[in-house]
């Protein structure tokens, strides 16, 4: 970094690099060359052409963040490899490694924002089919949802092993991943990365309302303010926006799949650069 200069701090998230059309957009992407890119999940399908976007976007920003979305952790035989569940997670983590980008499972990095240190936390959590009215019991979401046509391919393609299913791994990620969170110094602020909203309150998709059981985990409520966020970032939705809670910006930062986004603007234009809280986010 030459001195002097504002290192800045992007996000973006569902990229779904597997698609050929956004595969061939991301060489036009500018090249950051002094700032940080958070990947807030869904890059690719599994490993198929994971090896190749990291090489492509480490060439254009000083240091990547990702975490892994639903989409990575498919298991599609003949396309995506024979692994799943947390072994193909481990190999997943093991290429982004490869290319020095920073997992859920490394140290969190400080991020030096001109008004005030950060602590990037880029987190694994899954989710637990809890996103969901009360009168729907835990045996009947899988119904209920395909009443709605909302069923996620998850249920086919992401498999838990060796959990015995999605909700316990969900739970033994946000066990984990909380009492790291809890081992930082509480005064330092965060920045919290999930594929998935953090808030039961974010999960609102207008075209597929029943979808919601695969958006994420009440086990999260909170955590802005239990970790003292200065913003969260998550995509998944594909729905772009920011809504600020308790004075913490959550931001959805996703691009989509080619007819969710316009090629004019590249996919530069939907870089969003971080939001943070004024100060010490919510404070509590
Ligand atoms: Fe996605
Ligand atoms: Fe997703």
């Amino acid at each position: 970094m030459v001195a002097g200069v504002h290192v800045r701090l992007w996000a973006l998230s569902d990229l779904h690099l597997s698609h050929p059309l956004n595969r061939e957009a991301l060489s036009s992407l500018p090249a950051y060359p002094d700032d940080w890119l958070i990947l807030a999940g869904d890059l690719v399908d599994g490993l198929f052409q994971l090896d190749w976007s990291f090489s492509v976007l480490t060439k254009k920003f000083k240091q990547l963040v990702w975490v892994p979305g639903n989409h990575e952790l498919w298991t599609v035989p003949g396309r995506t490899g024979e692994l799943r569940g947390v072994a193909l997670y481990d190999k997943l983590v093991e290429v982004a490694r490869c290319h020095g980008v920073i997992t859920p499972k490394d140290p969190y990095p400080v991020f030096p924002h001109p008004t005030g240190s950060v602590l990037i936390a880029p987190l694994f959590l899954l989710y637990d089919y809890s996103f969901r009215p009360s009168s729907v019991g835990d045996d009947e979401v899988i119904a209920w949802a395909r009443q709605g046509h909302s069923v996620c391919s998850d249920e086919y393609l992401l498999h838990p092993d060796p959990f015995p299913d999605r909700a316990t791994w969900c739970a033994a990620l946000c066990a984990e991943a909380a009492a790291r969170l809890e081992a930082h110094p509480p005064g330092l602020p965060k920045v919290l990365i999930n594929h998935y909203p953090l808030e039961e309150q974010h999960a609102v998709l207008p075209r597929v309302p029943r979808f919601t059981p695969w958006c994420g985990t009440r086990r999260t409520r909170g955590w802005h303010k239990r970790f003292n966020a200065r913003a969260v970032i998550f995509g998944h939705l594909h729905i772009r926006g920011t809504s600020w809670v308790d004075g913490v910006p959550f931001q959805e930062v996703s691009l989509g799949y080619p007819s969710q986004w316009d090629r004019g603007r590249g996919i530069g234009g939907y870089l969003r650069e971080v939001t943070l809280a004024p100060t010490g986010g919510c404070g509590s």
